[in-house]
C-alpha cells in the first residue's frame, strides 16, 4: 500500500510545492538567522541528541514516528535533466540503496522500489533538491533539512551534497524491528556544517591499504559526514601510485604494493558519490627514500638506498638544486595531478632538518651562491625548502593545482594561495591564518596515537579565544584527523580509526558549543555498530585477531578479558620499548587485538565514580547495587587470571603478555580488599593505603607494548577515603 504524505500538518508546505529549486522558506529563514548569529555564545542551545553523531544544529523530537512497511518506496526530485544532474541523481540513488536502504529494511533482500515518474512526492522517503553540488568547490553547501512524520520521510536541501549528508542522518535514526523492518523517532532536523573541509587522513605509504579498505572507510566517513579523504600516497617505506612515466617508483618504491591508475579513478569516483573529495599526499623533499630506491639521481648524495624498512624521521631528502629533480616531479605532476579532480594536492613538506644539504658541500655551495644563508652566513635549510616548495608550486599552478603542506612549509616567500595544515600545534593554524594562509588542524587529531576519543574531541580549529580577526577566522578551513600507518595494517587498520575518527567528525560539523563528553561516548556507543553493519572491521578484526591467537574457541573468553581491558602504549612509545618494529613485522600479537580506548575500561571508571562520588538523590539500593557490580567485575579480573595463564604460556605470541595478566590480578585483588572496607562502611579506611598505591605503581609496567588500561580507576579506588 503506497502512503501517500499528505495529511501531516508540518509537512504542508513541503509537499505542495511543485517545483524543488529550494528547501522551504522557514527553512531559508532559519538558516539566515543562523548565520546572523554568527558567535558561537550566541548559537542556540544544542539539541536533545538521542542517537545523532555528529550532532546536528537543530533536532525537535516529537512524540510519535514513522514505521517502515515491507511495500517502502522512495522518491528524489531532481533539478531539470543535464548531464551535472544525471550524475548528482545516480549519486544519491546509490546513496539511498546502498547505505540506507539495507538499514531501513535490514531484514529485506532486494531493493525497495523507486517511484518513477510521478509528479507528485508520495513516496513514503521523498528526496528533493535544487541543483547539483560542486563538491571541489570548498564551501558549497552542504546543508539539509530532514523531517520524519507517521506519514514518512522528507530529506530536502539545496544542493545533491546536503542529501548525501542528510541521508547519513536519516540512516541512524533508523531503529530496526523484530519483522526486518525499521522505526523512525518523530524529528525535524535542521542541519549545516561548521567547517567545509572535515578530512580524515589514511597512510597507505607504510602498511599498504588495498582499494576495499579505503572504499569501506569511505562508508565509515560518509557516516560521519566527513568530506576529505587526504590519502598519504608516498613515505620513506613505499611510493604508491602507479607511474608509467617512472614505473620504478611503484615497482621498486612501492615494491609491488601499489594502486593502478584505474584503481585511483575508482576510488576517487567513489568517493565523489558519496560527497567526499580525495586529496593526494605526495611527500617531498623529505619521507621520499621510497623515490630515492627507485631513482637514485634524485639523491641529495651518492648513497643507494632501498625503499626504508625503518620507522622514525630518516632525514633523507631529494636533491633541490639540480634543475633534474624539478623535471622528473614536473614530469610525474603532469602525470599524477589529472588522476585526481580535486584542486588542492598535497606536497608533504614536512621532517626534513636539511642534514643531507648541509653535508654534501656541492649543495652548501649552491646554498651560499644563491643566497640561502641565515643571517650569519651559513647554509640555511628553510630557504632552500622554501625556494624547492616555490617550485613545485609553480608546476601544480600549471597543474590547475593549489598547494596543500604540512606547516614546516610556512615561511617567508610562500605564497599565500599554499594551503598549511598544521600538525606541530595550534600556532601553526593560527601563523598561518595570520600570513594570509588558508590552514588545517590536524594538531590534536592524530588517531595514530590511542589517544582516547575525548582527547580528539576537544581540540576546536577555531576557539572563542582564537587570536585572529574576523577575515583570519574565515581562513581556517577545518581540520583532518590522521591516520598513519606504522602500527596499523590493512586487517587493523579500522580499528585504530574507528570509531574514534567520529569524536573528530563531530568536532568539525557541529557547533563549537557542543562539547559533553559524556554524552559524545554515549552516542559513539549507539554508531559504533552501525560501522559494522557499513562493512568497517573494527569490531571484528581484533575478535579474529583473538581468536587465532587464543588457538581455541574455549580459550578466547579469558583471553578476551585481559584484552580488552588493555591498550596499545600511547603515543609512539611502541618504537622505544626494547622490541624492534621494522615494515616486515606482523602486527598480529595481542597489543594489536587491544582496543586503541578500551571501552570496558571507561566504563568501569564511570562504576567506580558512582560508588565514590557522592550523587544528588542515590538512593542506598543503587548504591548497594553499584558496589555489587563493582565486586564482581574485580572479582571476574582476580579469577581471569588462572583461566588465562595456560593460554599465555603455550602460545610464543601471547608469553610475554603474562605479566599483565598477574598485574591485573594483583590490582584487582587490591581493588577488592578495599571495596570490602566501603561495603562495610567502613570509611575512611583504618590506614591509608600506601602500601598498596606503592604496588599498583609496580603494576603501571607495560608488557608487549601493551598497558593495563584499568589501572587508574582501579588505583581511585584504592585511593578512596
Ligand atoms: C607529520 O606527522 N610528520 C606530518
Amino acid at each position: 500500500m503506497m502512503r501517500p504524505i499528505r495529511s501531516g500538518p508540518r509537512l504542508a508546505t513541503f509537499v505542495v510545492r511543485t517545483s524543488y529549486p529550494f528547501p522551504p522558506m522557514r527553512h531559508l529563514l532559519l538558516f539566515l538567522i543562523l548565520l546572523l548569529s554568527a558567535p558561537v555564545s550566541a548559537q542556540p542551545t544544542p539539541p536533545d541528541t538521542r542517537m545523532l553523531l555528529p550532532v546536528p544544529v537543530q533536532a525537535n523530537w516529537g512524540k510519535s514516528r514513522f514505521a517502515v512497511k515491507s511495500d517502502f518506496t522512495w522518491q528524489v526530485f531532481t533539478p531539470t535533466q543535464t548531464p551535472e544532474t544525471q550524475a548528482a541523481d545516480s549519486a544519491v540513488t546509490e546513496a539511498v540503496e546502498r547505505l540506507v536502504l539495507p538499514t531501513l529494511l535490514p531484514g529485506k533482500a532486494g531493493t525497495p522500489s523507486r517511484r518513477r515518474a510521478s509528479p507528485l512526492p508520495t513516496a513514503a522517503l521523498v528526496l528533493q533538491y535544487g541543483r547539483p553540488g560542486n563538491l571541489l568547490t570548498v564551501g558549497d553547501d552542504e546543508s539539509y533539512t530532514l523531517r520524519v512524520t507517521p506519514m514518512g520521510v522528507a530529506l530536502n536541501a539545496n544542493t545533491h551534497l546536503g542529501i548525501l549528508r542528510g541521508l547519513a542522518t536519516l540512516r541512524q535514526l533508523a531503529q530496526p524491528t523484530k519483522q526486518g523492518l525499521s522505526v523512525l523517532p518523530e524529528v525535524d532536523v535542521v542541519d549545516t556544517p561548521r567547517f567545509p573541509w572535515r578530512g580524515l587522513l589514511i597512510d597507505a605509504a607504510r602498511h599498504f591499504m588495498p582499494v576495499a579498505v579505503v572504499k569501506r572507510n569511505l562508508d565509515g566517513m560518509w557516516a560521519t559526514k566527513l568530506n576529505v579523504l587526504h590519502w598519504h600516497l608516498s613515505d620513506d617505506q613505499g611510493f604508491r601510485v602507479e607511474s608509467k612515466l617512472f614505473p620504478r617508483l611503484h615497482q621498486v618504491g612501492g615494491q609491488g604494493q601499489f594502486y593502478t591508475q584505474r584503481q585511483i579513478r575508482e576510488v576517487v569516483r567513489y568517493a565523489g558519490r558519496r560527497g567526499i573529495r580525495v586529496i593526494p599526499e605526495l611527500d617531498m623533499p623529505g619521507h621520499a627514500t621510497a623515490w630515492l630506491a627507485a631513482y637514485p639521481r634524485l639523491a641529495s648524495n651518492d648513497s643507494v638506498y632501498g625503499v626504508s624498512t625503518r620507522w622514525g624521521v630518516l632525514n633523507i631528502a631529494m636533491d633541490p638544486t639540480r634543475e633534474t629533480t624539478y623535471s622528473f616531479v614536473d614530469s610525474l605532476l603532469s602525470e599524477v595531478t589529472p588522476l585526481f579532480p580535486d584542486p588542492y594536492f598535497h606536497i608533504g613538506g614536512d621532517e626534513n632538518d636539511g642534514r643531507q644539504w648541509r653535508r654534501n658541500p656541492r649543495i652548501v655551495a649552491y646554498m651560499k651562491q644563491n643566497g640561502f644563508v641565515t643571517d650569519k652566513g651559513l647554509p640555511d635549510k628553510h630557504a632552500l625548502q622554501a625556494y624547492y616548495n616555490q617550485r613545485v608550486l609553480a608546476m601544480l599552478v600549471r597543474y590547475k593545482k593549489q598547494l596543500v603542506g604540512w606547516d614546516e612549509i610556512l615561511g617567508p616567500g610562500l605564497p599565500t594561495s599554499a594551503v598549511i595544515q598544521s600538525w606541530r600545534g595550534k600556532k601553526g593554524l593560527y601563523d598561518a591564518a595570520k600570513a594570509g594562509h588558508q590552514a588545517l588542524l590536524s594538531n590534536g587529531y592524530y588517531i595514530d596515537l590511542n589517544l582516547s576519543a575525548a582527547s580528539h574531541y576537544s581540540p576546536d580549529p577555531l576557539p572563542q579565544d582564537a587570536p585572529l580577526t574576523p577575515e583570519q577566522q574565515k581562513l581556517i578551513l577545518g581540520g583532518e584527523a590522521t591516520m598513519w600507518a606504522e602500527f596499523a595494517d590493512s586487517v587493523i587498520v579500522d580499528s585504530r580509526i574507528w570509531p574514534r575518527a567520529a569524536a573528530v567528525a563531530e568536532r568539525l560539523w557541529s557547533a563549537g558549543t557542543v562539547r559533553n563528553v559524556p554524552d559524545m561516548y554515549r552516542r559513539l556507543a549507539l554508531f559504533s555498530p552501525q560501522l559494522e553493519t557499513l562493512g568497517l572491521q573494527h569490531r571484528k578484526a581484533p575478535a579474529q585477531l583473538l581468536r587465532q591467537l587464543a588457538g581455541s574457541p574455549a580459550a578466547v573468553p579469558p583471553l578476551r578479558t585481559l584484552a580488552e581491558v588493555l591498550e596499545p602504549v600511547k603515543e609512539y612509545k611502541r618504537h622505544f620499548q626494547g622490541f624492534k618494529y621494522t615494515t616486515q613485522t606482523p602486527l598480529n600479537r595481542l597489543v594489536d587485538a587491544a582496543p586503541a580506548e578500551s571501552d570496558v575500561a571507561r566504563t568501569f571508571g564511570q562504576l567506580v565514580d558512582s560508588v565514590l562520588v557522592p550523587a544528588n538523590g542515590r538512593s542506598a539500593a543503587a548504591f548497594q547495587r553499584h558496589l555489587k557490580t563493582l565486586r564482581a567485575q574485580l572479582q571476574l579480573w582476580k579469577n581471569n587470571d588462572a583461566l588465562v595463564q595456560p593460554t599465555l604460556q603455550q602460545n610464543p605470541l601471547l608469553k610475554e603478555y603474562a605479566p599483565l595478566s598477574t598485574n591485573l590480578k594483583t590490582a584487582a585483588a587490591l581493588a577488592l580488599e578495599r571495596l570490602t572496607l566501603l561495603e562495610k562502611g567502613q570509611v575512611p579506611p583504618p590506614a591509608t593505603p600506601a602500601a598498596a598505591l606503592k604496588q599498583l605503581e609496580a603494576l603501571k609496567a607495560p608488557a608487549g607494548q601493551a598497558e593495563l588500561a584499568v589501572l587508574p580507576h582501579l588505583r581511585r579506588l584504592v585511593e578512596a577515603k
